[in-house]
C-alpha cells in the first residue's frame, strides 16, 4: 500500500469495523473534521451534500457501505440500490458497490479497494507527469486531487508527480463554482503539499489562455464512456473548446475504474441535476430573486476528440479504443 498515512493530507474515507471514518470535506478549508457513518442512511447522506466526493472516493465509499449494510443487519441489496442512487454520474460508485457484493468478505474487499486507490493514484501519477514540463503552468478544474480519491489524487496526483520530480509546476485552480471545489478544496490541497497555485475564476481560462499562461490541462473525470466521451464536473467541457481552439494539451488523470465499457458514449452518461439552492445562493444567502429557475446540472460530457490524451495506472493513453481494452484487462484479472 502507498504512504497516504505520512501524507500532508490524510486518507479521506477508512473503514473501522462497524463504522466509516470520513473527512467531512464540506468544513474544509477552514477545518479538518472527521465524521462517522454508523448507518447506511448516514453514509447517504454524506454521499449527498459531498461531505465525501470525487470519483475515486465514492468507489470505496460504496464499497465501505455495503460492509456497513453486512455488520448492521440491513438487507444488503436493499442498501446496494440505496447507496447507488445517491449520485449518478460517477461510475466508481456503483463499481465500489458490485465489487462488495461480489466478495466473500465486503469489509476486506472495501479496504482492498481503499488501499490500491493510494497505490493505483501514485502510479497514474508518475505515469502522466510526462506531460507536465519543468516550470509549466497547469490548469485545472474542480477537485481530482487526494481529498477526491483515498489518497494522493489523479490530476493532482500528476501535478504532485511532476512536483516530486523537481520541475516546479504552477497551478492555475478554478474556483468551480457552484460549490467551490477548485477554491475550498484543491487550493487548499496544494498549499499543504507547496505546490505554487493561483486561485481564479471559472471564466479566467480563456484570457489566461489567450495570454499564452497556460501549457497542459489536467483534469479528473467522473466516467469516460467506452468511445473515450468523459463526465468531469460541469465547466470541465468549456475549458476543452478552449484549451482545443488555443492549442493547449488536455488530458484526463483516472483509474482504469472510471472507465464504463457498458456506457457506449457520452450521450448515454447520466448527469446528476443538483438543488437549484447551490445556484440561487452563496454561503447561505440568496443571489437570486427567490423562485427563479435554475438549472444546476453538476457535470458535463467532454467529447474524446477534444482530450489529448487519458493517464492511468496503466499509462498514456491518446487512442480510446486501447483505454477501453487496457479497462476490460483489468476486469478480466480479477
Ligand atoms: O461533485 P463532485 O465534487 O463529486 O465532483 C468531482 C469531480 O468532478 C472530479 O473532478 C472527479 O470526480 C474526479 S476525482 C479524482
Amino acid at each position: 500500500m502507498g504512504t497516504a498515512d505520512e501524507d500532508p493530507i490524510p486518507r479521506t474515507i477508512e473503514w473501522c469495523g462497524d463504522r466509516i471514518r470520513l473527512i467531512d470535506q464540506r468544513r474544509l478549508p477552514h477545518e479538518l473534521v472527521l465524521v462517522d457513518a454508523t448507518t447506511v442512511d448516514e453514509l447517504c447522506d454524506y454521499i449527498k451534500v459531498l461531505a465525501v466526493r470525487g470519483a475515486p472516493a465514492l468507489g470505496a465509499a460504496g464499497a465501505m457501505g455495503v460492509a456497513l449494510a453486512h455488520v448492521t443487519g440491513v438487507p444488503v441489496d436493499t442498501a446496494a440500490a440505496q447507496i447507488v442512487a445517491t449520485r449518478p454520474t460517477a461510475v466508481n460508485l456503483a463499481w465500489g458497490v458490485q465489487r462488495a457484493l461480489d466478495a466473500d468478505d465486503p469489509a476486506a474487499e472495501a479496504e482492498r479497494i481503499a488501499d490500491d486507490d493510494v497505490v493505483i493514484n501514485r502510479a497514474l501519477g508518475a505515469a502522466g507527469a510526462e506531460v507536465v514540463a519543468a516550470n509549466a503552468n497547469v490548469l485545472t478544474h474542480c477537485n481530482a486531487g487526494a481529498l477526491a480519491c483515498v489518497g494522493y489524487g489523479t490530476a493532482l496526483g500528476v501535478i504532485r508527480a511532476a512536483h516530486e520530480q523537481g520541475k516546479r509546476p504552477h497551478v492555475w485552480v478554478d474556483e468551480t463554482r457552484p460549490l467551490l471545489q477548485g477554491a475550498r478544496l484543491t487550493a487548499w490541497e496544494l498549499d499543504r503539499l507547496g505546490i505554487d497555485c493561483t486561485l481564479v475564476i471559472d471564466s479566467m481560462a480563456t484570457s489566461l489562455m489567450s495570454a499564452g499562461q497556460v501549457d497542459v490541462v489536467v483534469v479528473g473525470a467522473d466516467r469516460v464512456a467506452a468511445n473515450g466521451d468523459t463526465a468531469n464536473k460541469v465547466g470541465t467541457h468549456g475549458v476543452a473548446v478552449l484549451a482545443h481552439h488555443f492549442g493547449v494539451p488536455f488530458y484526463v488523470a483516472m483509474p482504469l475504474s472510471t472507465v464504463d465499457p457498458d456506457t457506449a458514449d457520452g450521450a448515454a452518461i447520466v448527469v446528476e441535476q443538483r438543488d437549484a439552492d447551490e445556484v440561487a445562493s452563496v454561503g447561505g444567502h440568496a443571489v437570486a430573486a427567490p423562485g427563479v429557475a435554475v438549472d444546476n446540472r453538476a457535470f458535463d460530457v467532454t467529447p474524446a476528440g477534444l482530450v489529448a490524451g487519458w493517464i492511468t495506472e496503466a499509462g498514456l493513453f491518446r487512442d480510446p479504443a486501447e483505454l477501453l481494452v487496457a479497462r476490460r484487462s483489468v476486469t478480466r484479472s480479477r
